[in-house]
């Protein structure tokens, strides 16, 4: 299949425009360069041994959307371009709506004008707001507490009007829940600007000396030993769940969402202690209070994506770490 990948040129976009290439999908990618570099379309050469082709432009462009999608003959879309930085999105709500629903908006006007009905979308296991039990499964009520997580429900509802409007579309929303690590290579990773908002991120700038310590928010919630848990899930495994996910919603008219995530949870002192183990580093940390809107613990129930998808996890914690370390470390190595 001919597949356009808004957002491509991004974290979790890079590792799936791998995964696809190398499945046999000519893939397409659309990016503006506004969170990531342009180096990773050197570095994507080098892992698949060709080029991809990269538009540059930005999924409010209708016209330049309508362009691409007729000139590479698209079968199929995988929207992963968007902001999501939770915080950011509290100060500059209207960037969000506007580049996140305007920017939905405006790749489905294109998609509709040029007849390409098939569309996987990025969302977040954010929507599930405090989680009222866990695992979590797909039929878990939805909320938001920032304008980022409303963003996506509100793209998740515009989606499922339109796959309801009696046309052709097959819509799945995936809704991640915490992607980190690597590709084996070392070649392409998370990039983050600045200081990280993430855990993963963060940890590698300590184990590299670039940043002092980690501050831990907060190690009295109801967990195992204190600290925050969430289920993280490798990067190239979430890769492979769109893959999957491709595979199935070719075939599957109407909206359906599937929860991808290992369904394990891990502490902050249990991710410490691998990247640790990784590195070879010590990470210095220091406890904080809990970070205002964080909750205590999240992971999802698998059963929906292994049993519709046939996807599953299979990358440990351990190999998590180890390929964000290496990464870390070749990061800003030239091609
Ligand atoms: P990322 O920032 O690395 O990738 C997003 C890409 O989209 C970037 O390359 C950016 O330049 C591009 N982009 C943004 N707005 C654009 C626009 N208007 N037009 C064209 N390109 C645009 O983020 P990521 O971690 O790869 O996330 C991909 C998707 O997955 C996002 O929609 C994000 O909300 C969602 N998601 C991410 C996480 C996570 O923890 N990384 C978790 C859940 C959901
Ligand atoms: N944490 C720290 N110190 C840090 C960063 C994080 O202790 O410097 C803790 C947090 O308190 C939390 C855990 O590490 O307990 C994970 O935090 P992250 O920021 O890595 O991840 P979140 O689960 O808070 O949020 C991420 C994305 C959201 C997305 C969500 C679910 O930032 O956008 O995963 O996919 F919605």
């Amino acid at each position: 299949m001919n597949i356009l990948l808004t957002g491509g040129a991004g974290f979790i976009g890079s590792h799936t425009a791998v995964v696809l290439s190398q499945a046999g999908h000519e893939v397409v990618l659309l990016d503006n360069f506004c969170n990531c570099r342009k180096s990773v379309l050197e570095r994507l050469e080098k892992i698949l041994c060709k080029a991809l082709p990269c538009v540059e432009g930005d999924i409010r462009d209708t016209t330049l959307v309508i362009k691409t999608l007729q000139d590479y003959k698209i079968d199929a879309v995988i929207h992963f371009a968007g902001l999501k930085a939770v915080g950011e999105s509290i100060e500059k709500p209207i960037e969000y709506y506007a580049n996140n629903v305007q920017g939905t908006i405006s790749l489905l006007e294109a998609m509709k004008s040029s007849g390409v009905t098939t569309l996987v979308f990025s969302s977040s296991a954010t929507v599930y707001g405090d989680p009222q039990y866990l695992p979590i499964d797909e039929k878990h009520p939805t909320s938001a507490t920032n304008a980022y997580g409303r963003s996506k429900l509100h793209i998740e509802e515009m989606l499922k009007d339109v796959a309801n409007s009696g046309a052709d579309w097959n819509i799945i929303c995936l809704r991640y829940f915490n992607p980190v690590g690597a590709h084996e290579s070392g070649l392409i990773g998370e990039d983050p600007n600045g200081l990280p908002n993430n855990l993963m991120p963060y940890i590698a700038q300590v184990a590299s000396e670039k940043l002092p310590h980690l501050n831990v928010y907060g190690n009295d919630y109801p967990t195992v030993d204190g600290t925050g848990v969430r289920d993280y899930i490798h990067v190239v495994d979430l890769a492979e769940g769109h893959l999957a996910a491709l595979a199935y919603v070719q075939h599957h008219k109407g909206w359906d969402v599937f929860n991808l995530g290992t369904g394990h949870g891990i502490s902050v002192f249990e991710m410490i202690s691998s990247y640790k183990y990784a590195s070879g580093k010590e990470i210095a940390y220091q406890i904080k209070g809990r970070r205002t809107g964080d909750i205590a613990e999240c992971y999802t129930k698998v059963d929906k994506s292994q049993g519709i998808l046939g996807w599953h996890s299979k990358r440990s914690l351990d190999q998590m770490c180890e390929s964000s370390w290496l990464w870390q470390n070749m990061r800003n190595d030239s091609v």
